[in-house]
């Protein structure tokens, strides 16, 4: 949290969220457009903000911060000025904790909620460390708990602040259920978002569309289907197959972040775009690269792209390095942001 840093009486409040953003009136709006909202997941070191922003820019709905834990968040000024950075065009933003107790969660969800339109309890991480903590994956055995955190972040930001999680299903879909009737039972929880792959399923492995469907049946509140939305095409599909009311990409929007806007690829202009919000948002300069690389993924060979990585070391280099190859615009100069095609200058290292 930026602004946390100075002295409380040296920075204004910031101006409250606009209620147009609140994410319950951007599906009433995605409704009347007969489309499911769409949305940035949270992806640990990838959706920070100038991601989030470039994602906005091509029709994403609502973004998801990279997990962050609500236990060091609450406790450390330092892990809040490292882990969350935000804009007043961040928006809607929904800032995604790893917690495992009811304190931890509400107590971060009541410190960033100036800045957010809503807090995500991570019920889906898979990994040993979070499952060993009592975070991610470990919820999903502790519906009764989770009910308890969402009541408390309610409690202590107000009703209209939204409180969701983010879960995977398990093999025995009446568990599943289960969890999802008792974790909706007064918490007061405004969605659910499902990835329909199991803890131990591999990402490579087709995500359970049925497996969405069945919470959707039992969810007394709007649900979001996660996985394996790689195309425009497939989140309308994803949406009419499950019935559910939004869905969210990960790794589609890491390689092509206009995926929504009906783009089959990263178009240049979005790459241009991303150095801009990369150089009045900063992000680690390795983060940035990592970034492009992905985003020209299928269009600059894997080869040339490597070079790109390892000959460049700073973010000067690497701007000279695009400039020698490809037509790369400015802001300002015509056709900034808008070309889909690369333009190159010169032909593929290889
Ligand atoms: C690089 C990366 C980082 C991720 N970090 C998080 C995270 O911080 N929190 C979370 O709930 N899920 C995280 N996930 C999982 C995604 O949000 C999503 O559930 C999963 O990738 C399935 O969606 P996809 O098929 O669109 O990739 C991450 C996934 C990737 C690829």
């Amino acid at each position: 949290m930026a602004a946390a840093a100075t002295p409380a009486a040296a920075i204004p409040p910031p101006p409250p969220r606009d209620p147009n953003n609140h994410p319950l009136a951007v599906l009433t709006r995605t409704r009347t457009q007969h489309r499911p909202v769409f949305i940035s997941a949270p992806m640990v070191r990838y959706s920070k903000l100038p991601f989030r922003l470039l994602a906005q820019h091509y029709s994403t709905d609502i973004c998801y911060t990279p997990m962050i834990l609500a236990k060091e968040f609450v406790r450390s000024e330092l892990a809040r000025q490292a882990d969350f950075t935000s804009s007043f065009c961040d928006a809607p933003l929904i800032v995604q904790f790893g917690a495992s107790t009811v304190e931890d969660f509400g107590r971060a969800a009541e410190m960033v909620q100036p800045y957010a339109d809503g807090v995500d309890l991570n019920c889906g991480c898979p990994q040993s460390w979070a499952v060993g903590c009592g975070v991610g994956c470990a919820l999903m055995g502790a519906p009764e708990r989770v009910r308890d955190m969402v009541r408390e972040a309610k409690k202590r930001c107000g009703a209209r602040f939204v409180v969701s999680v983010k879960i995977r299903v398990h093999g025995d879909l009446e568990v599943t259920r289960r969890w999802v009737r008792i974790v909706q039972e007064g918490s007061g929880v405004d969605y659910i978002t499902v990835h329909g792959r199991r803890r131990s399923t591999r990402s490579s492995v087709p995500v359970d569309l049925e497996a969405i469907r069945a919470v959707v049946q039992v969810a007394q509140v709007p649900v979001f289907a996660n996985g394996d939305v790689f195309t425009r095409g497939d989140a309308e599909r994803i949406a009419s197959v499950t019935g559910c009311d939004g869905v969210m990409a990960a790794r589609g929007l890491l390689t092509n972040p206009a995926l929504f806007a009906g783009f089959d690829k990263t178009p240049w202009g979005a790459v241009e775009r991303f150095l801009d919000y990369s150089m009045s948002h900063p992000i680690p300069f390795r983060l940035t690269q990592h970034h492009v690389s992905e985003m020209l993924d299928g269009q600059v060979p894997k080869k040339e792209r490597n070079i790109m990585c390892e000959t460049t070391t700073t973010i000067v280099e690497f701007i000279d390095w695009l400039d020698e190859r490809f037509i790369l615009r400015r802001p300002g100069e015509e056709g900034f942001g808008s070309t889909v095609e690369i333009e190159r200058r010169q032909q593929p290292s290889t």
